[in-house]
C-alpha cells in the first residue's frame, strides 16, 4: 500500500490532492520561445499531479540558452502561459512555473538578437550543447556580470515572478539546480568573483538568497519554492569542499525566509548517495518547510522515502511524461509507459501528446 503518497498535503495555501509532484522537464516544444496550444493541452493532461512544475522558463531573453523553451517576460508569454494555467486549473490541478535562467550554458544561436551570454564569471562551462541550427556547438565563454548586472538580473526574476502570477501560476520555482546561472552562483569552480557574490560561503549563496528575498517580498513567500542539487556535477559543477557547508547554510536562511518549499533533486551516482543522504537530514533539520525530493523514484520508493521522513512529497520526471495520468497508474498499480528519450525535445506532438491515458475503469 502506499497510503501516504496518496494522501492530501497543505502546500501554505494550497490543498494539493495527493504528495505525487511532477518535476520540472524542458521539452522544448515552445517556437518562438512562446508558450502554446499544444503545450496548455499537454499540461492540461497532467493536472491530477498533486502539484505541476513547468519546465525551465526564462526570466529574460539572456536567460533563454536552450532552442524552443519558454520565456515569461513579455506581454505575448503571459498570455501563452494564461491558457496553460486555465487548462490545469479547470482539471483542479496547481501549477509553478520554474524559473530558469540558463547563464553560461547557452549559445548565441539559440538566443533572439540582443541577448547576451551572462554569469557570474567569464569561465566557459565544458561541453557542448544543442543548436538547432548548426548541431551541437561547444558553450561560449559568456560575460561576467557587472555589481549593477547582478542587481538588474535579480530583478529580471522579480518582473518575472510579478508576470508569472498575471498568467495565473500558483506560484514560481526558482531554479537553483543543474548548473543554470544561480547554481553558478554557488559553485566555486564557475564562481571566481572577488566582490559580495564571490567567495565565501555567505557570497556565493547571496545570489540566490537575494533573489529569493526580493521575489518572496514582489509575490508572497507562500508561492516561492527553490530546486537546488547538492553533489549534482551536472553542467560541468564540480564537487568543491564545502559542499556541506554551503548547502547547511542555504537551508537555514531560506527556512528563515519562510519559502513555500525546498526542492532537492537527486544524483544517481552511487558513489555520492552516502554524503547526499546525510546532508537531506541536515537540511531537514534547517529547513522548517516542505521538502520535495526527485530522482528515480518509483511507487514503493517514493512510499518508503515519505515514510522515512526525509521528504513531504515526491517529484517524478521521466515517468509524467509517457503516463498523463501517473497518480492514477500509481495507484491502481496499473502499468506504466516507457517514455521515449529520442522526443523529449524533439518538438511537435510525437512524444508529447501521443501518449494515451487509461481508459475509465468501470466500477461496480
Ligand atoms: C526531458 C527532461 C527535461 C528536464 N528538464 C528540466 C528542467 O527544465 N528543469 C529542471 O530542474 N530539471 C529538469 N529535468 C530533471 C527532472 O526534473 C528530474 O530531476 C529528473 O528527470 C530525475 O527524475 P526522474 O528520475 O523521475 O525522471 C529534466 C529531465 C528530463 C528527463
Amino acid at each position: 500500500m502506499a497510503d501516504k503518497l496518496f494522501s492530501d498535503f497543505q502546500l501554505g495555501p494550497f490543498r494539493l490532492s495527493s504528495r505525487i509532484v511532477m518535476a520540472p522537464m524542458t521539452r522544448s516544444r515552445a517556437e518562438g520561445n512562446l508558450p502554446n496550444a499544444r503545450m496548455a493541452t499537454y499540461y492540461g493532461l497532467r493536472a491530477t499531479a498533486g502539484l505541476i512544475i513547468t519546465e525551465g522558463t526564462a526570466p529574460s531573453a539572456n536567460g533563454l540558452g536552450y532552442s524552443r523553451i519558454p520565456g515569461v517576460y513579455t506581454a505575448a508569454q503571459v498570455a501563452g502561459w494564461r491558457d496553460v494555467t486555465e487548462a490545469v486549473h479547470a482539471r483542479g490541478g496547481r501549477i509553478f512555473v520554474q524559473l530558469m535562467h540558463t547563464g553560461r550554458i547557452s549559445h548565441p544561436l539559440n538566443m533572439p538578437a540582443g541577448a547576451r551570454i551572462v554569469a557570474p564569471s567569464a569561465v566557459a562551462a565544458a561541453g557542448q550543447m544543442w543548436t538547432d541550427q548548426e548541431g551541437l556547438q561547444p558553450h561560449p565563454v559568456p560575460e561576467a556580470l557587472t555589481a549593477a548586472e547582478v542587481q538588474s538580473t535579480i530583478g529580471e526574476f522579480v518582473a518575472a515572478a510579478r508576470l508569472a502570477m498575471e498568467a495565473g501560476f500558483d506560484g514560481v520555482e526558482l531554479h537553483g539546480a543543474n548548473g543554470y546561472l544561480i547554481e553558478q552562483f554557488l559553485n566555486p569552480a564557475s564562481n571566481g568573483r572577488t566582490d559580495a557574490y564571490g567567495g565565501s560561503i555567505g557570497n556565493r549563496s547571496r545570489f540566490l538568497l537575494e533573489t529569493a528575498a526580493q521575489v518572496a517580498a514582489a509575490i508572497g513567500k507562500e508561492h516561492v519554492g527553490i530546486r537546488l542539487s547538492p553533489y549534482g556535477v551536472y553542467n560541468d559543477q564540480p564537487l568543491y569542499d564545502a559542499i556541506d557547508e554551503t548547502y547547511a547554510y542555504l537551508a537555514a536562511e531560506l527556512s528563515r525566509a519562510g519559502i513555500a518549499y525546498l526542492h532537492l533533486s537527486t544524483s544517481a551516482d552511487p558513489e555520492v548517495q552516502a554524503p547526499i543522504r546525510n546532508l537531506y537530514a541536515t537540511i531537514r533539520e534547517a529547513f522548517a518547510g516542505p521538502i520535495i525530493l526527485c530522482g528515480n523514484y518509483d511507487r514503493d520508493r517514493a512510499e518508503a522515502e515519505l515514510q522515512g521522513g526525509l521528504a513531504d512529497l515526491v517529484a517524478f520526471g521521466r515517468p509524467f511524461v509517457a503516463n498523463p495520468d501517473l497518480p492514477e497508474r500509481l495507484r491502481t498499480g496499473a502499468e506504466l509507459a516507457v517514455p521515449d528519450h529520442t522526443t523529449f525535445f524533439a518538438g511537435g506532438d510525437k512524444g508529447y501528446l501521443d501518449y494515451p491515458v487509461l481508459e475509465a475503469q468501470e466500477t461496480y
